[in-house]
């Protein structure tokens, strides 16, 4: 016989699966990545069993010996997978059954498979989950330490990608550095929903074995235990929260290397990259392309798409389980992996930064970007927000036809824009002038900066 009908679930069958039919709904290929916390799952539940007596002592150190067998096979790669066993949970099943013989058949009681893979994902993504939060925590010191290096850099910092004021560029980093820390929060608030077990929730009604929930978890780890057996089968809503914060994080990431990408261009040259971080051209022998945060920026577009599949695969089952869910993997490896090697790059990235300090100074001179600080020196000397507005648009347009920086005015230029105008103005007006003068929390002057370095060190302690 060509195909013959599964030993798993085809008892109620005449026919055996068409071949097509077995291939289109096969997820081992994908599904596998779980295994290792497949068996972990499989082991705590058989020693609850065995501990309320539904499976003898023999038959749980038969079962743990397999498993564990089955572990190492996996381990050193001599596992055979078969899409003939469609998945993850029953190619491991029937291999322990080869195994162990009878015993290996017992493993399935009180269990199905619908609460079995929603604990394998739930296991998976909290050892990612841990791993991701690693990496952005070496991005946020990363930052950190680059701030520190750069608290007294000047750079422009720019609205509308137009010069607007003069900025230390360790405030610039820090802003990633906000954005990051509550990228890190979320990962942690989400963690108590993934950290939920639903095992004992079989198919969908629960089991009518003495099973003992509270075990199992405590077996596995798990912080609580899910309160709705339907819920529990049905719901993927931890892995598009998860999917949610990984769009989160590499949108920042991608607007992070927006500006690298900028800066690094001979037109800005701000920053530049070591060689390691770049690739240069086959046909233009002057390039160097910052190939990294380019891809970063690239791979953001599958994060997002990943939530949205997620999101779609959801919104039209009805409770509970349904097969639509063996869709939920391969969008949520994706987010996993990618975000996990985006941030582990940027963390071995941002320490190489280089800085063109120099360029960064020159270019916040153009644009005459401390034009609102003469507006408030105006204010501050009697004249009210719109008429100081004024007279610095007055003096920006003569600036420009004479092609000058409001600091390089003499002083009668500019008393001739306002006589309340004295020689204290260029103190002011100087770039070191107008970001000391924003010494507030928050503000970008190199005290303000020093301060909010300590509270973020102290803030991922
Ligand atoms: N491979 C399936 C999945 O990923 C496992 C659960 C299958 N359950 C079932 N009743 N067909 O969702």
């Amino acid at each position: 016989m060509k195909s013959e009908k599964n030993h798993l679930w085809g008892g109620r069958f005449n026919e055996p699966t068409d071949e097509f039919v077995k291939i289109f709904g096969a997820s081992v290929s994908f599904d596998k990545v779980l295994a290792l916390y497949d068996i972990e799952g499989s082991i705590a539940h058989a020693t609850m069993l065995s501990e309320v007596d539904v499976l003898t002592t023999t038959e749980l150190k038969q079962i743990l010996e397999g498993l564990d067998k089955i572990k190492d096979e996996i381990i050193n790669g001599q596992f055979s997978w078969s899409i003939e066993l469609e998945d993850v949970h029953m190619n491991i099943e029937s291999r322990l059954t080869e195994i162990c013989g009878d015993p290996g058949k017992k493993l399935h009681t009180g269990r199905s498979r619908n609460d079995q893979v929603a604990t394998d994902i739930r296991l998976y993504l909290r050892d990612q989950v841990q791993l991701i939060t690693k990496e952005l925590e070496r991005l946020l010191n990363a930052l950190l330490d680059l701030a520190e290096q750069e608290i007294e850099t000047i750079m422009p910092g720019f609205t509308h990608l137009q010069a607007a004021q003069p900025i230390s560029f360790g405030h610039h980093l820090l802003a990633y550095f906000e954005m990051f820390k509550r990228d890190r929060e979320r990962l942690q608030e989400s963690f108590k929903r993934i950290n939920t077990m639903p095992l004992g929730s079989a198919a969908l009604a629960g089991t009518s074995y003495p099973i003992n929930r509270e075990r199992t978890a405590e077996l596995l780890g798990f912080e609580r235990i899910s309160l709705n057996s339907i819920d529990a089968v049905s719901d993927r809503d931890f892995a598009i929260e998860f999917a949610s914060n990984a769009s989160l994080i590499m949108m920042h990431l991608s607007r992070f290397s927006e500006e690298i990408i900028l800066w690094s261009s001979a037109q800005f040259e701000f920053i530049s990259l070591p060689d390691s971080f770049c690739t240069g051209s086959s046909i233009m022998p002057q390039k160097k392309n910052p190939d990294v945060p380019e891809l970063v920026r690239g791979k953001t577009g599958r994060v997002t798409g990943n939530l949205i599949s997620l999101l779609t695969i959801m919104k039209g089952q009805p409770l509970a389980y349904n097969k639509d869910n063996q869709e939920d993997k391969e969008p949520l490896f994706d987010s996993v992996e990618t975000i996990y090697a985006c941030l582990r790059i940027f963390a071995d990235m941002v320490p190489t930064i280089n800085t063109n300090k120099d360029n960064m100074y020159q270019s916040a001179l153009k644009g005459y970007t401390t034009a609102t600080d003469l507006a408030d020196y105006l204010v501050k000397k009697g004249l009210a927000f719109r008429d100081a507005h004024d007279v610095v648009g007055k003096a920006v347009s003569y600036g420009l036809k004479e092609r000058k920086d409001l600091s390089k005015f003499t002083i009668d230029e500019l008393k001739n824009f306002n006589s309340l105008i004295e020689e204290d103005i260029f103190d002011v007006i100087s770039l070191e002038g107008s970001i000391n003068a924003r010494n507030h929390l928050g503000g970008t002057s190199p005290k303000q900066i020093s301060i909010a370095i300590k509270t973020g060190r102290k803030s991922i302690k």
